[in-house]
């Protein structure tokens, strides 16, 4: 028998007092929480664990025009705090995921955010436009940064232009009404002016940041790791980076709404994305070792923000950037007048 207590579907989480919902380009979330795309499929296998529908959203497995097996195996390779994929966006193409995934993710009631992937401009175009009018589907996150492709030239997100160009056919066949992210890649120099180039194409938001592209050698063997060669690097090994990313972003453009994601394990982590500027979050990686984590990281979030005094969600975000004078009771000088105050410059007389 299995010791494994499951929640009833349905069930609401028992949320300290504070109004989690977050809005990004004009649409209400009831939480900041969503998946990360690649690491749940489309959501069927963490339904065992927890109504998925409790999440702010859930963003699925970039998909493709047509079926794709992927790249050779192995797929996976551990890291330091880490993991390296690559997966090579295997999926079962456009068609079979509108009829079975996105279908379930509506009858389920979850806000499905649908991730597409094209190996060109016009690839992006088609997929958007068989999106429209698909019940259930909250926001497109077009990934312009998956590493594990053939040709660094596909990897739309590290040139400005093609980043641009993409997000524009995006734009154009986008059901009204349904906002498009750009999901960013940090191998970039200026991952602040790929953010600009795409929101000047007409970005609604940005999803910062995709895996960084990685390489393990196995020693023992004496070759690569992986079938793929490299991989993207995701986990905690990552989130200062995501971090710094969500934050350049954000001091650039302070009203784009970010879905911010990278290593993100817990509540705390969750904060300091909301601090640097994202005004919601996906959790990857960590559920492949713990399936119900984006619902504890929900829990500990909304307990953070209460134990910080925060009644709103929304009033955390980017709040490092300007941070308020915290208040610190003045404590009695334990050994009277003997010490300075704190903060006086503290001299030493030599004795020559
Ligand atoms: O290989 C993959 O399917 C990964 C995709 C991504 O990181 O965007």
């Amino acid at each position: 028998m299995s010791e494994l207590t499951l929640r009833p579907a349905g069930e609401q989480l028992p949320l300290p007092d504070v109004d989690m919902r977050t809005k990004l380009a004009g649409i209400t979330f009831p939480n900041p929480v969503f998946t990360a795309s690649g690491c749940a499929a489309a959501g069927q296998e963490l339904d065992q664990f927890f109504d998925v529908s409790l999440l702010g959203g859930v963003v699925t497995k970039s998909i493709m025009l047509a079926p794709r097996s992927g790249r050779p195996t192995p797929r996976m390779a551990e890291t330091p705090s880490g993991m390296l994929n690559s997966i090579g966006l295997q999926g079962p193409g456009i068609d079979a995921f509108l009829d079975k995934d996105l279908a379930w993710l509506a009858s389920r009631g979850a806000r499905a955010v649908v991730s597409i992937a094209g190996g060109s401009v016009d690839d992006y175009a088609k997929l958007t436009a068989k999106l429209r009018g698909r019940p259930g589907l909250a926001m497109i996150e077009v990934n312009i940064s998956c590493p594990n492709v053939e040709d660094r030239g596909q990897v739309f997100a590290c040139d400005p232009r093609a980043a641009a160009s993409v997000v524009q056919a995006v734009k154009r066949a986008a059901p009204t009404g349904v906002p498009v992210f750009a999901k960013l890649s940090p191998d970039v120099t200026d991952i602040a002016a790929i953010a600009t180039a795409c929101v000047d194409a007409g970005a609604d938001g940005l999803s910062v940041i995709n895996t960084l592209l990685g390489m393990v050698i196995d020693t023992d063997t004496l070759r690569p790791a992986l079938g793929g060669i490299t991989g993207g690097l995701s986990g905690p090994a990552i989130r200062p980076v995501a971090v710094r990313c969500v934050w350049q972003i954000r001091q650039a453009l302070p009203d784009i709404p970010i879905l911010g994601m990278g290593g993100i394990r817990t509540g705390l982590d969750a904060l300091e994305f909301v601090l640097a500027g994202a005004n919601a979050i996906s959790v990857g990686t960590t559920v492949f070792g713990d399936p119900s984590a984006p619902v504890r990281v929900l829990d500990e979030l909304a307990r953070a923000l209460a134990e910080r005094g925060f009644a709103r969600f929304e009033d955390a975000i980017g709040l490092a950037h300007n941070p308020p004078v915290l208040y610190v009771p003045e404590e009695p000088d334990p050994v009277g007048d003997e010490l300075p105050p704190p903060h006086h410059p503290v001299t030493f007389e030599t004795e020559d």
